[in-house]
């Protein structure tokens, strides 16, 4: 294993999409940012400079930070932020993960624009477990506004405007050409006939799902947030935000004059206006001998992929089922077969009086708000990790976060008149290992809607999943606890439930929230403080130096 040295300067750049030139938040001046690349045990080293007027923290979305807790990045969780003009090096080692997983910023929604892969190779001479790639290569989903984003957070934190804003999806960073004034700016993907592409797939979008399909093209998924899956074939993917998912892309006969559209637009159920538009990259077979160079005399036809209705919640859960933990000698499920503490959490939005002097866009001229459990989850202006480590009495947070909803009502039928939302920074204390179960139940409230529910420090079993409401007599009859796929992002399906396990091995304060950013900043997320083990690499070692402060 070797130590990897990357500097993130973080600056102002001047991009274009659409016609629009905005100057953006980058690393390094690059959009989207640029790839990590680590072996499966090494130590990354990021030095992250900050030279923009705001304050910034990174995340390494699905590393387990291991040991180095202080180095998972989001704000007012584990770190304050990096200010104007300061630096802060996150330390961390990549412990027993190999697969694609990604960066982002994780304060206000500067992950708009502050993104990018982390690739981790297995360890040397370790081969995957399929097929050896011809090539790879990432292909990572964004969202680009001709707006300013911090505009476009405030419209959602005051107004609580919809959460499909944008003004394009973006491939590469690049809307493709069915969108106007876009044909210069579209991923291209040339390929050779008869070989082998794995495609490192990552949705970053702020606030959508999505479908994803490569016209007249199969895939087969080998892999969902850096774990080993058993293989399957598809013609159309489903990816939430922060989920990874790693397609091997068989290449047909050569076609020289054929350019197929590879895809995506979203999924969404919820209530209100949302964006129905698609992004596309084009997929090209160039010839493997100059002597047969395409016939470009002729005109390339665009053969474009079906993809479901915006709403096909059905194709969603079908979709869904179909992934297994690849579960053998080399790569084991240690899924918990017991449970020592279970947790009901409903998720959903809500809404709350509007403030005077504003106008809401919520149900009734109210304002909008998300929770879990009905609690709606304040940060403070102190990190919630430093608060516990300090072992001070006078802490930012309090350790009451209720195990089920307050008053339990019909969660998918007609909701109740009063949802009484409280806001609050309360979080759950584990004992180090503590095997635990989480039932998340979708609420209607404000129209059922898939959430990406995703926990920081762990990976999780998906050990069930159903319409309706969780039915905690005869649901867990139905529990797969041999081969359920572990990740570390999963969507809360529209109407339905769906039950993860996992053991509390790691030590720290580690968030849990939805992966919309529009549904985290009105609340819908929690925090779990793990307490430490008795053996040393089972502690919370002492915050670096260098940890920035408030
Ligand atoms: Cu990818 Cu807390 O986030």
């Amino acid at each position: 294993a070797i130590t990897r040295h990357y500097t993130f300067n973080v600056r102002l750049q001047n991009v274009t999409r659409l016609c629009h030139t905005k100057s953006l938040v980058t690393v390094n001046g690059k959009f989207p940012g640029p790839t990590i690349f680590a072996r499966e045990d090494d130590r990354v080293v990021v030095k992250v400079v900050n030279r923009v007027q705001y304050n910034v923290t990174i995340h390494w979305h699905g590393v387990r930070q291991l040991q180095s807790q202080w180095a998972d990045g989001p704000a007012y969780i584990t770190q304050c932020p990096i200010q104007t003009g300061q630096s802060y090096v996150y330390n961390f080692t990549i412990v027993g993960q190999r697969g694609t997983l990604w960066w982002h910023a994780h304060i206000s929604w500067l992950r708009a624009t502050l993104y990018g892969p982390i690739i981790i190779l297995p360890k040397k001479n370790v081969p995957y477990p399929f097929v050896k790639p011809y090539k790879e290569l990432p292909i990572i989903f964004g969202e680009w506004w001709n707006n300013d984003t911090e505009a476009v957070i405030s419209q959602a934190l005051q107004t609580g405007g919809g959460p499909n804003v944008s003004d394009a999806y973006t491939i590469n960073g690049l809307p493709g050409p069915l969108y106007n004034c876009s044909q210069n700016e579209t991923f291209k993907l040339k390929v050779k006939q008869g070989q082998t592409y794995l495609l490192r797939l990552i949705n970053s979008a702020l606030n959508d799902e999505l479908f994803f399909s490569i016209a007249n093209h199969s895939v087969t998924i080998v892999e969902a947030d850096a774990l080993y899956v058993k293989p399957f074939m598809t013609n159309i993917l489903l990816i939430g935000p922060g989920q990874t998912t790693n397609v091997l892309l068989k290449t047909k006969h050569h076609h020289p004059n054929a350019q197929f559209l590879m895809a995506a637009r979203p999924y969404f159920t919820g209530q209100g206006t949302f964006d129905n538009t698609t992004t596309a990259g084009i997929l090209e077979y160039v010839s493997s001998s100059s002597s047969s160079s395409s016939n470009s005399s002729k005109r390339p036809v665009l053969i474009r992929p079906t993809l479901p209705a915006i709403n096909d919640t059905a194709y969603v859960a079908n979709f869904s089922a179909k992934f297994r933990s690849l579960a053998n000698a080399q790569f084991p499920a240690n899924v918990p077969q017991t449970v020592d503490k279970n947790f009901f959490f409903t998720v959903g939005l809500g809404s709350n009086p509007c403030p005077k002097n504003q106008t809401c866009q919520g149900p009734n001229g109210t304002k909008f708000s998300a929770s879990i459990n009905n609690i709606s989850f304040a940060l403070p202006n102190t990190a919630i990790l430093q608060s516990y480590f300090s072992k001070k009495s006078n802490r930012v947070y309090t350790t009451d976060f209720p195990s089920t909803p307050l008053i339990p009502f019909n969660y998918t039928g007609t909701p109740p008149n009063n949802t009484m939302v409280m806001n609050g920074t309360k979080l759950v204390v584990l004992p180090f290992n503590t095997s635990v179960e989480i039932v998340l139940q979708d609420t209607s409230i404000v129209g059922a809607e898939s959430h990406p529910l995703h926990i920081h420090g762990f990976n999780f079993f998906v050990v069930g999943q159903g319409f309706g409401n969780f039915n905690p007599k005869k649901d867990p009859a139905n529990y797969n606890l041999v081969d359920p796929v572990e990740r570390n992002t999963v969507g809360v399906p529209s109407g339905g439930w769906v039950a993860i396990r996992f053991f509390a091995d790691n030590p720290g304060v580690w968030f849990m929230h939805c992966h919309f950013e529009v549904h985290l900043s009105w609340g819908l997320k929690m925090a779990w403080v793990v307490l430490d083990g008795k053996l040393p690499t089972q502690k919370l070692p002492p915050p670096p130096l260098d940890l920035p402060k408030c």
